[in-house]
This record gives C-alpha cells, sequence and structure tokens, in this order.
C-alpha cells in the first residue's frame, strides 16, 4: 500500500484515499476494503506506512464497522487521527448491511465532535435540502454523494445554488440537455463500439427518468440500432419538452 501511494503520488495523483469503506464481497474477501475494519492493528499498520510513504493529502473512508453490534469507527476515528490522516470520510451503516438500512448520520455527528481533522458523510442523500439539512444537523466539514449523482448528476450545482439562497428544484430541459450533451461527449470520447452505444443509452434511460412521456421515448432509444439513430431520438425528444415548457 506504501508503495503504491508512493507510485500513485508520481503519477500525478493530488490526494490518496484508503478505501476502507467498499463491502463488495470479491474486495472484502482479500481482506480489502471494508475487511481492514476488522483488523485495526493490521489498519493501524498500513495507515502509518502510508502516512510515511507520502507528503499528499491521505484521507480515508470508513463504514461504522464491519457488523452490527461491534462498531469500529470511534477506535479507528483515533487512530486514524493519530497517524496524521488529513480527513475521515463515514458511510455511516456497517459493512455487512450493504446498502440496507438507513445510514446512521448520528455518527457522523459524533465523530465531527470526537475530532479535529475534517469530517464527512455520506449516506441515502437524495436531495439538495437534505444534503444542507444533514450538514447543518452533524455539523460536518463536507457530504459525499454516491447514488443520487448517478441519477442527478446535477446535484452537486444544485447544492450549490441552494447555499446560495436560490430555490430548490430539478434542471430545466434546456440544462438538461445540457448536461447530456456533456455526456454524450464523454462517452465518444471514452468508449468505443458496442460499449459506446451501450453507454449512450444507459445515459439517455437515466437522465430522462420521470419526464413527461419518457416512456415511448425509452423505448425508442432500446431499439435504436446506431448512435446517429439515438441522436435524432434525443434531439427530437428535447426539443418536444422544450416546446412544452
Ligand atoms: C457504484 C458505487 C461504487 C462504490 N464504491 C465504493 C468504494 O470502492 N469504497 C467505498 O468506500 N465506498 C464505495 N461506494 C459507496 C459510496 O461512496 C457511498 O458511501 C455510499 O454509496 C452511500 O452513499 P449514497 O447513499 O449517496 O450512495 C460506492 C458506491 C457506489 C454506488
Amino acid at each position: 500500500m506504501a508503495q503504491a501511494a508512493r507510485l500513485a503520488g508520481e503519477a500525478g495523483a493530488d490526494i490518496i484515499d484508503i478505501n476502507m469503506g467498499c463491502s463488495v464481497k470479491k474486495v472484502a474477501k482479500s481482506g480489502s476494503g471494508a475487511a481492514l475494519l476488522k483488523d485495526l492493528i493490521k489498519t493501524e499498520k498500513l495507515i502509518k506506512a502510508v502516512r510515511k510513504a507520502i507528503a499528499l493529502p491521505l484521507t480515508i473512508k470508513i463504514r461504522s464497522g464491519w457488523k452490527e453490534g461491534q462498531p469500529a469507527y470511534r477506535t479507528l476515528a483515533r487512530i486514524a487521527e493519530e497517524s496524521g490522516i488529513d480527513a475521515l470520510v463515514i458511510h455511516p451503516r456497517y459493512a455487512t448491511q450493504g446498502f440496507s438500512g438507513e445510514a446512521d448520520w448520528l455518527i457522523v455527528a459524533e465523530l465531527k465532535e470526537r475530532l479535529h481533522i475534517p469530517v464527512m458523510g455520506s449516506g441515502d442523500i437524495i436531495s439538495p435540502s437534505q444534503a444542507l439539512a444533514l450538514k447543518k444537523q452533524t455539523h460536518c466539514d463536507g457530504i459525499m454523494i454516491g447514488r443520487q449523482a448517478l441519477r442527478t448528476p446535477w446535484i452537486f450545482k444544485k447544492i450549490k445554488e441552494m447555499e446560495a439562497g436560490g430555490p430548490p428544484g430539478q434542471p430545466d430541459p434546456e440544462e438538461r440537455r445540457g448536461w447530456l450533451i456533456s455526456y454524450w461527449q464523454w462517452i465518444e470520447e471514452n468508449y468505443q463500439g458496442p460499449a459506446q452505444i451501450k453507454a449512450l443509452r444507459r445515459t439517455l434511460f437515466v437522465l430522462t427518468r420521470g419526464l413527461p412521456a419518457s416512456g415511448e421515448f425509452r423505448q425508442n432509444v432500446a431499439l435504436a440500432p446506431t448512435k446517429e439513430r439515438l441522436k435524432v431520438l434525443f434531439e427530437e425528444y428535447f426539443e418536444s419538452l422544450i416546446a412544452l415548457e
């Protein structure tokens, strides 16, 4: 891990984050990700070795512990702070919970009170107003959004707008079209062949969920054989949405 961190630094990384939050089987069964929450003696050595190896900002992302009834976050957070970690992010669920139950934001508030380094919370945020409310309730220094960012990538911009006093809300069709165009370009640059059309379809599905007449649009998208046809469908659909405004 120390060597990997050093190499990542040499390759131009701005920050190193140690992933102790991933609970998926193939990661945890090798002792990585959230499995590190089970052996804090080993984890302390690991954090210290990485800290010694790099001068870059070093953060850790943790869960509350491996399984319910066995919280690890208090001890681990203390170890991390004493080892010179620059910030800590917690997804306050136990690893064995996966995504079931609810994220326990009281744990975020508790860690914020216990630690001197910045603490960030993650888990179950689905709207800008909820993001701001949780920040206020827990006094945490930052929040991380996972699943909802995949569904509504504009959530970060909307949070900033709300923080500056703007109203909550969804992007209008014009703005949404802008998001789709930038994703389209990114996908064209980064994917080729069948993977490209698959990624374009998936993006069109996700970013039009819940819009007027999106059912028919999505059916057409599913059947479109080429990228060119997808583009025509996309343009026609958004023109009709903008006309509805
Ligand atoms: C596709 C995906 C991959 C993720 N990978 C990791 C990971 O490698 N390490 C980690 O600590 N958390 C990982 N997470 C968890 C998120 O960072 C986040 O803590 C969690 O999804 C809860 O936030 P949410 O309710 O906003 O999704 C992942 C989440 C998703 C959706």
